[in-house]
């Protein structure tokens, strides 16, 4: 048996993947474009392993994910492969709509017509398991209650309406077709291998550099940090016992305003790699303009998936976020290679 991880090399991914072989031997097949965002360092760990399989390629290429079908003869699929960069979608949306919501539908399709020839113990035990984000819900306000699984979709940028487009074709896909399909959508993740554009690498990078540290408008605005090691294992637990057709909200009930986020990586960095001059890594923080359509708050209510499979994260927020710094301490050269593009070199060199 195997299966088969979209967008493998990028962050989330590349953590499910070094994490299933913690839990498992089955075979696994890695598939990843290899985008900006995909790293093949990030599974540098399991060159050597004969249970896992790397291919380069588009979730969208039709005839490769029917070859793979084919070869492999998956059991599931989980698909984190995106554009996953808010501020990316504001400046140019077309490469969210070609992955996002073209390459679901090509992965859909291809699963589709994999399973309808399936025998019908294989075909019973197939999975379909979308990657999705707590985005696809809109912004709360200060003291509304948190998202769950029935809030209306009210995606307001456009990363949030093509990853709502795609949840929509999952659900579709199910309902019209029968494909065993689960959706989950997550708060905002944070750990080890997360590229440095989003807020949490990029603001331990700039203060490691002594850069500034941008925060967008008043840093008033609110995000549910979960550590990416517990959104992992709540997919495998979906995926093993999810109910087909339903949608489970993941979060860390850990709601912070980004100016918090940002204070607490320098208060770190204070303790564990103290300026020479006696500053405060804070006094790079820096505020600048807002994010067009910037959502307000995100939060989620993972009640659902702690009551129904027994889930509930490992870390708090001070744990996760001391593990996180600690990281990316520890990988400079992955910083490096990430910033300067030299493991774009060595991408080429080994797969194109
Ligand atoms: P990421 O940008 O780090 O990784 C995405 C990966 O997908 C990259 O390796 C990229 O090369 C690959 N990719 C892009 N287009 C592809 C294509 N057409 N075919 C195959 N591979 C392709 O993103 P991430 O933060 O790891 O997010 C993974 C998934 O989880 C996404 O679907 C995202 O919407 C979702 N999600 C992310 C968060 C978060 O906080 N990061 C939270 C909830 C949900
Ligand atoms: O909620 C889940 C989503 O979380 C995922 O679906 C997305 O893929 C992921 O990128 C993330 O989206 P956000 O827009 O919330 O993450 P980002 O790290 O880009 O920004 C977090 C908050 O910090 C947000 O309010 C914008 C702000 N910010 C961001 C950057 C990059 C800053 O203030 N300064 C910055 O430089």
């Amino acid at each position: 048996m195997s299966i088969l991880v979209t967008g493998a090399a990028g962050f989330i991914g590349s953590n499910f993947v070094q994490d299933w072989f913690l839990n498992s031997d089955e075979n696994l097949v890695s598939l990843d474009l290899l985008t900006y965002a995909g790293n093949l360092k990030n599974l540098s760990c399991l060159e050597n392993n004969p249970n896992h399989h790397f291919v380069k390629g588009s979730i969208g290429d039709e005839k490769l994910i029917a070859h793979l079908f084919e070869k492999y003869q998956f059991r599931a699929v989980v698909n984190f492969a995106a554009e996953s960069h808010v501020d990316r979608s504001i400046h140019q949306a077309i490469n969210f709509i070609d992955t996002n919501i073209i390459g679901t539908y090509k992965l859909l399709e291809a699963a589709r017509f994999y399973w309808n020839d399936l025998n019908k113990e294989f075909k019973k035990d197939f999975r379909f398991l979308h990657v999705s984000t707590d985005e696809v819900y809109g912004s709360l306000e200060k003291f509304d209650k948190p998202f769950s699984e029935t809030s209306r979709y009210e995606p307001n940028n456009p990363y949030s309406a093509s990853k709502a487009s795609s949840d929509h074709l999952v659900r579709a896909w199910h309902h019209t077709y029968n494909l065993p399909t689960l959706i989950t959508n997550c708060s905002n993740n944070y750990g080890p291998y997360q590229f440095p554009e989003k807020l949490i690498p990029l603001s331990i990078i700039n203060a490691l550099n002594g850069n500034s540290i941008p925060i967008y408008g008043d840093g008033q605005n609110i995000r549910d940090w979960l550590f990416v090691k517990d959104h992992c294992n709540a997919i495998r637990i979906v995926l093993n016992n999810g109910k087909i057709g339903e949608v489970y909200n993941i979060g860390g009930s850990c709601e912070r305003t980004n100016l918090e986020v940002v204070k607490t990586l320098c208060d770190l960095l204070d303790k564990i790699k103290p300026l020479e001059n006696g500053s405060s890594y804070a006094d790079l923080i820096t505020f600048v303009k807002d994010r067009s359509g910037h959502d307000k708050r995100y939060a989620i209510n993972a009640t659902k998936l702690e009551k129904e499979l027994n889930w509930k994260p490992s870390e708090t927020f001070e744990t996760g976020i001391k593990k996180t710094v600690e990281w990316y301490l520890e990988n400079s050269e992955w910083i490096n290679q990430v910033i300067n593009g030299d493991y774009r070199n060595w991408i080429q060199k080994h797969y194109e």
